[in-house]
């Protein structure tokens, strides 16, 4: 059919295409209305006002005064990608998790990596953590698997996160520094808490400036429980393995990167996935049961230790492949809504006190981030398997229930019943105990796993911790802040300590801290 100029044509799917004539597509207001002049508002003769009856002007202008959505208050900085994961290995003797069942099958997945301090403008090669942030679209319901590039926490209690996300941000005064933890507030929080000294020296080491995302490792971080048929429950820790091996910069070329190229690695996934060097990591699970985790000095639950891989290898069970681009920055790795409590039957938490936070933050912080409870609708968050429930209403509902009920049990016969058998089934952990706020005396090694980090590296990679402590603390201005990093750095190794104090210039060695005290007081600065 013709209208005026327009071709209007009838598509495949029964809507209706309008051409501009050619090829093009014909500019239409969000209500279709055909436009024909995108140039100039509509005034009373030239240059005249505009007139308010100029609906076109006027939605499109409210359109984009409303663009920006709040940035995620941590994490802000990410690039994200679409791809699979396959499984290589099935693990149904200690999971009955869907995604672990059949060897080769491949589950859709999407991978959102990320800086934390820095705001979404910042530059990519900042000394940061960087966030590896998985969603597994199984057949049993998505499954998110949030985790980090380093495979421990600064903290050991969710309670903590928004002082350390504080320090670690722009200071509240003077807005700065927008994206790196080289300044006062940081590390006199970290100097005041112990429980980060195994974390600070992964951030100090080249795993904080990786080469790009294709070359970090990732893992789940905490301690998280695998569940079989028969409710038997095993302890695992998730590792991402990159294919092409792990490479970071020195720090050296990560300044001129921030200055020649903020973007440098988000250019570097897009090019590697545009050109169809498609990168990979391999899964590996550290599997243990509750009486082998109790003959570690240390307590499992606690996020700020690893499991040492001589004592549980590692085993690979599958593969994960980024090999398509997002379409639309915003739609997907923007509006990415990524979980810890998202879990599948076969998967259960444990009582990690961080991870118990996360499982409230994450839905919280999103409702308020993406404006309306229905954002699993979107396409990146919603499910691939088929879903049905009661939840309705709400700003955005485009999936609400059809029909008469919106409740069950009803009498009707409609819509969804819960199952008892197949249906997520949290694990009956035993607990007991009186309600207190306390850690658990085997959360109170903070040095250990961190004096053995520092020895694990190379003579080289121990000269760049060194030189990255110095770095990090000549911007720190008061003495007293830097000398009680280095107090700490005493108990973690006497050479490393020597070397920062040296670097910065202090006149006088601090005592070493003191292992047995779980906080340092405020110093007077
Ligand atoms: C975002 C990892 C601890 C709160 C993220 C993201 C990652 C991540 C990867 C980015 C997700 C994305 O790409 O969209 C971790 C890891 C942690 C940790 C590995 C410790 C093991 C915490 C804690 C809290 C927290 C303790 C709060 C109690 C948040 C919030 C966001 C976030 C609010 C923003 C989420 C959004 O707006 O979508 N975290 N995080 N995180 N994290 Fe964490």
């Amino acid at each position: 059919t013709r209208l005026a100029d327009l071709e209007i044509e009838r598509g495949r799917g029964g809507e209706y295409h309008q051409t501009a004539g050619g090829d093009t597509t014909v500019l239409t207001t969000q209500q279709g209305t055909p436009v024909s002049d995108d140039q100039n508002s509509l005034k009373v003769g030239a240059p005249g006002p505009t007139l308010m009856e100029d609906f076109h002007f006027r939605e499109k202008i409210f359109h984009f005064d409303h663009e920006r959505i709040p940035e995620r208050v941590v994490h802000a900085r990410g690039f994200g990608a679409h791809g699979y994961f396959e499984t290589l290995d099935t693990l149904e003797d200690v999971t009955m998790a869907d995604i672990f069942q059949r060897k080769g099958e491949k589950t859709e997945a999407f991978v959102r990596f990320s800086t934390v301090a820095g705001n979404k403008g910042s530059a990519d090669l900042a000394r940061d953590v960087r966030g590896f942030a998985v969603k597994l679209y199984t057949k049993q319901g998505n499954w998110d698997l949030v985790g980090n590039n380093i495979p421990v926490f600064f903290i050991q209690d969710a309670i903590k996160f928004p002082d350390l996300i504080h320090s670690a941000k722009q200071e509240p005064d003077r807005g700065f520094p927008q994206a790196q933890t080289a300044h006062d507030n940081f590390w006199d929080f970290i100097s005041l808490t112990p429980e980060s000294m195994h974390m600070v020296m992964w951030i100090m080491s080249d795993r904080a400036i990786p080469r790009s995302f294709r070359f970090m490792e990732g893992f789940g971080v905490h301690t998280f429980r695998f569940v079989n048929a028969e409710g038997k429950s095993t302890f695992v820790k998730f590792h991402w393995k990159p294919k092409q091996g792990l490479q970071s910069v020195v720090w050296n070329e990560a300044v001129k990167l921030n200055g020649a190229d903020p973007d440098f690695h988000r250019r570097d996934l897009w090019d590697a996935i545009q050109m169809g060097d498609f990168p990979e990591w391999e899964l590996g699970v550290q599997l243990f049961d509750e009486e082998f985790a109790e003959k570690f000095p240390f307590d499992v639950l606690d996020a700020t230790k690893i499991i040492p891989e001589e004592e549980v290898p590692v085993r690979i069970v599958g593969r994960l492949v980024l090999d398509r681009c997002v379409d639309n920055f915003f739609a997907e790795t923007e509006q990415v809504a990524f979980q810890t409590n998202n879990i599948v039957p076969g998967i259960d938490f444990t009582n990690d006190p961080l991870l118990q936070g996360r499982n409230f933050s994450y839905l919280d912080t999103q409702l308020k981030r993406l404006g309306s409870p229905n954002f699993t609708h979107l396409p990146v968050n919603a499910p691939r398997c088929p879903f049905h429930h009661f939840q309705q209403d709400g700003h955005m509902a485009f999936h609400n229930p059809k029909g008469r009920a919106n409740y069950e049990p009803n009498s009707w016969g409609e819509g969804p019943r819960e199952d008892p058998k197949g249906g997520f089934r949290t694990y009956p952990a035993r607990e007991e105990g009186e309600k207190l706020r306390m850690r658990p005396e085997l959360f109170a090694d903070h040095y250990s796993q961190a004096r053995q980090f520092y020895a694990s590296q190379t003579p080289v990679e121990q000269g760049h911790m060194r030189d990255a402590l110095v770095f990090e603390l000549s911007k720190v201005e008061t003495p007293a802040v830097r000398a009680r990093v280095v107090a700490h750095l005493r108990v973690i190794d006497e050479g490393l300590a020597k070397g920062v104090a040296e670097g910065l210039g202090l006149r006088d060695m601090p005592d070493a801290a003191d292992p047995a005290r779980p906080v340092v007081e405020g110093l007077p600065p």
